[in-house]
This record gives C-alpha cells, structure tokens and sequence, in this order.
C-alpha cells in the first residue's frame, strides 16, 4: 500500500545543518507524515539491497514505541527481509552499532534524542546508522536531507503492532521481525573486550563503585555487566530502570545532572569509582574518590594504558579526538609513537578513521569515548576500560591521574555554553569572529597575545572529503587556545560553546583549580567574541 502526501513536511527545517540525525520535540514529531518522511526519505537514499537487514531500538524515550511500530511497517512495504528490534523497543546506542555489525545489517535506524530531556514536552530523535555500525557521514546524511525536501509518498503496509515485549519473530507482509534481546550481544562482546577475571577479582577484595544509569538506557546493560557478571553488590547500579521521561531529569551525565553522584563522590562515603552513561547510553562520566577526571584526560588515560586490556594488547595504531577536546590526548600519542588526528565534533568523522585501522581508540570533550569495537561512542565501555586498567594497576583514579599529569603534564581545560540564546544574535557573533579571524594574530588580550587563529576546516584522511567551518580557534603565543561554535543538537534557539584551554608541564602546577587556571582565557574569550554584547548574557549556563 502506498500513503499519497500531497504536503511534503521538510523534517530538518530550523536544525543546525550538519547533524547527523533529526531532533526535535515530540509534538512535532508526532504531527502527520512527520517522522514517516524522514524514514521514508532514509529508505530512498540509502544503500541497501532488496531482502536487507535493519536494525530498530531506542532508548526508551516517550513516542519509542510508536515510531517503532511506524517504521517496521514501513520497512516490510520497502523491501527490508528482515528487522531486528530490541525487546521493549530498547537498544543503547553502541548496542544498537554492535548488533548492526554483528548481523550483517545494511544499516538501523536509532530513536533517541541522546541526553536531552524526554517526555511528551520534551525531545526526541531518529538518526541513521549504516552498515559499519557508526553514523551515516555527511553524503549519506545530505542526500536524506534534500530527499526529505522532495518526498511526495511514503510506503507502508497493513499489519498490527509487532508485540515489542515477546522475544521471537513475528512476520509483517513479507517482512520477519524479531525482538531480540538487547543486553546479551553487549554484554558478550565487553566479556571478549576486557579481563573480567582481573576486575571480578578486584570486586572482591573491596573494590567499590556506584553507577548511575540516569533512568535512561543503560540500566539494563549496567545491572547485567556490573552486578551480575562482574559481582558488584546488589544496589551499585542506580536509576537503574528506563523511564519515558528519565524521571523528569535531564539524562546527561556531566557535573550539573549528575550532581548527586559528584556529591557522593567527593563526601566521606565515596566509592572507588563514580560512573554515570546518557539518555541513550554513549556517553560516560568518570569521577574516582576526590577526583573528577574530564572526559578530554580521560581519553588521554585511557589511551595511555588501553594496552592493558586483553583485546587491545599491541594493538594501539592511533588516536583520534575532535578538534575541541583537549590536547592531552596528543601528548599521549607522541610518547607512545602513534598518529594523533583531529577531526570535527561528531562522532561520525572517526568512522572512516576506525575502519581504515588508522586509530584504535577516539574521544571527545563531551564526555564521549569509544574504540574499533563498535562505531558509536560507549559510555560502559568507557567505565569497563576504567575498571581493567584499575584492577590490573591496582591504583585509586586519584592516583592515576596525578601520575599520568607527573609524565605529560596536565591540560586545564572548560566549556562553557551559553543555552537557547537568540539564533540570530549567535549567527551574528559567528559571522563578526569569522571576518575578524585576519586581525586577531599579533593582538594581546591581556596577557595573552593571539599567534593564530582560524575557522577549523578537515580533510578525511580516507575519503578525503571536506568539512569546513567546524568552529573558530584561536590559539595564543604560551600554547593555550580558545574555540568557539555553535551547537548542531540544541533544539531551542542557538547554544554557544565556548571551549578554553592551557596547557601546564609536568614541572608545573598540577593540581591547581581549573576556573583560575584559565581566568585569562575566559576574559580573552569574551573580549574576543563579544559574548555579552551579542547575547546579553553575562555568564554561561553551564559550565563543564
Ligand atoms: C554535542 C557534543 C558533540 C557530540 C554531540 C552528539 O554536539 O558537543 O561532541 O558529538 O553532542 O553527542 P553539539 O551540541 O556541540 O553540536
Ligand atoms: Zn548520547
């Protein structure tokens, strides 16, 4: 049967452009044809032979299981053989890129609108990911942009709704559909990944942690690895269901959501390790007892001893970090002798990169780290890693740091965003940087004077295909930097990030505080781009 829309809706009008997927709020993606344009607008463009694999999960938000049921009838009237989808609808991020590479999938398509906000006001998203595992790049995510501006049909079929809670199969038209279970391929493959024996071991000697699953997806997945495979206690994993709207929460693990953790953690009842994941799982937030470790140095910590975990042994070719994550990073892959590569914010510019072999292990300042296992970022393989490497070294996170600092020296580092600020006051402070960019180099903004300064431009290694204005650096003559851009997941308004950075050597100071560490980059920063009199704003929403 085929849906005649006369009205094409245009799904990604209002969105940054250059994301990978669409986000908005659920009444619009509730409004009809809406999401059936964009899955359509997938069906049409993507590569996909008659009779292919698809994979469907979400992470549990409000308006899964609708979209669910909409595009399995959609992918049988398309010609899809068959379709696998997570039990309840449910199926974390890297899970979901697992099992797309496990089966030999053409390709999944994932409802989540990552750490926003979820519930019938809040945000939802569908992204597509392709046969590799990871994020469609910019010519797969451009051909669905402009097939959705032109659409004018969609296909489906009649069949009821797949009972997404009973595992098996079930056929619609031509099309079978099985309910799998989410957890098991995850949770096997982090068994092959990492030495279970060395951290169940550790367990029982003492080893404590607490993990807070926000009441997002990863629950499961953590009650699973953690609790059952792992011998934490009963209790370790908090939050520990999937709620429809995260319990009114904002599912992201950084300082400010996840406040109650970084509480626990710096009190006198801290475990050994503080861990926490996003709405949909890729994210993680790692906090040892007194010890808050950003995601930028916990890159370069990871890297630094991922050797240490059985899959990874001699097996470091590279790392990869986005353009505004931190340097740390670098200075680890100079010391070990392997490429580093700087790559715009997204996780989609290290698929090519992965796939290639050129790195093993990648991150990003937004609490984003992952590897070759899969092609999303990992949020529990990210505290996994963290626990191989404690329990081998048997050393406190607090320990590690001070000794990785005592080697490569320690970047300082913040972001701060200015939230749902006004779309053409942020365009207007890009557009006066940006023709700026020339008469910045040689100018002091008080102690700092201005070596470089640019609009961030990548060129894939691989592929070698362009991807400019990433953001605005502009580095100073002691080595320190600030980054400026605009954020492409927001959903209200425009948000700002600005990104600061210094660098301190292992002589230096290491154990300063981070805010006067960078007190003169802050003011460059604002001097620089005039935050205040192009937003009004005086001070940044949040500061990470
Ligand atoms: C943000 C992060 C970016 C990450 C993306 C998806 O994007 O900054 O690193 O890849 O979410 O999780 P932004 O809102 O900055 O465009
Ligand atoms: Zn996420």
């Amino acid at each position: 049967m085929t849906k005649i829309v006369t009205v094409p809706t245009t799904p990604f009008e209002g969105q940054a452009p250059g994301t990978s997927g669409l986000r908005k709020k659920v009444r619009v993606f509730q409004q009809p044809n809406y999401a059936e344009n964009f899955i359509q607008s997938v069906f049409d463009v993507v590569e996909r032979p008659q009779g292919s694999v698809l994979v469907i999960g979400g992470d549990g938000r409000f308006h899964n299981r609708d979209v669910i049921q909409q595009a399995i009838r959609m992918a049988a009237a398309n010609g899809y053989g068959r379709v696998l989808v997570g039990q309840g609808g449910i199926l974390s991020t890297p899970a979901a890129s697992n099992v797309i590479r496990k089966y030999g999938a053409s390709g999944g398509l994932i409802l989540s609108a990552s750490h926003n906000p979820g519930g019938p006001d809040e945000d939802f998203g569908i992204k597509y990911n392709i046969a590799n595992g990871g994020p469609a790049p910019e010519s797969v995510t451009g051909a669905i942009l402009a097939r959705t501006k032109e659409i004018d049909r969609w296909l489906t079929v009649e069949a009821a709704d797949v009972d997404l809670d009973a595992p098996g199969e079930t056929a619609v038209g031509e099309m079978t559909v099985e309910v799998i279970d989410p957890v098991a391929d995850y949770a096997d493959l982090m068994e092959e990944l990492f030495d279970f024996d060395a951290i169940r071991k550790a367990v029982s000697s003492g080893f404590t942690m607490r993990f807070d699953a926000m009441s997002a997806v990863t629950g499961p997945y953590a009650v699973e690895i953690l609790e059952n495979r792992l011998g934490f206690a009963a209790g370790t994993v908090v939050n520990g269901t999937p709620l429809e709207d995260f319990g009114g929460h904002h599912p992201d693990p950084n300082l400010i959501h996840a406040k109650e953790l970084y509480d626990l953690m710096m009190g006198p009842d801290a475990p050994d390790l503080g861990a926490a994941s996003d709405g949909d799982g890729d994210r993680n937030l790692i906090i040892g007892r007194g010890r808050f470790v950003t995601p930028s140095d916990s890159l370069a910590m990871l890297a630094a001893n991922i050797e240490i975990a059985p899959a990874y042994r001699g097996r470091l070719s590279g790392i990869a970090r986005s353009m505004p994550t931190s340097a740390a990073a670098d200075r680890v892959a100079e010391a070990l002798g392997v490429p580093c590569f700087e790559t715009p914010t997204g996780w989609k510019f290290f698929g090519n990169l992965l796939d290639a072999g050129k790195v093993t292990i990648c991150g990003e300042e937004s609490a984003g780290t992952g590897s070759d296992h899969v092609r999303e970022k990992d949020g529990l393989w990210a505290v996994l890693l963290w626990l191989n490497i404690l329990a081998v070294r048997d050393i406190s996170v607090d320990q590690l740091a001070r000794t990785h600092w005592a080697r490569f020296g320690r970047n300082y580092y913040a972001r701060h965003d200015y939230e749902a600020i006004d779309s053409e006051a942020a365009a207007g402070l890009m557009r006066e940087l940006k023709a700026a960019l020339a008469t910045l180099p040689g100018q002091a903004f008080g102690p700092l004077t201005v070596s470089h300064a640019d609009s961030f431009a990548y060129t894939d290694p691989v592929d070698h295909s362009v991807s400019e204005n990433q953001g605005i650096r502009v580095l100073f003559e002691d080595g320190s930097r600030v980054v400026f851009r605009l954020s492409g997941t927001g959903t209200q308004g425009a948000t700002l990030r600005v990104y600061l950075e210094r660098y301190e050597p292992a002589s230096g100071q290491l154990d300063a505080d981070t805010g006067v560490m960078l007190e003169a980059q802050i003011a460059a920063a604002q001097e620089i781009a005039g935050i205040t009199r192009h937003t009004g704003r005086g001070a940044p929403d949040v500061v990470t």
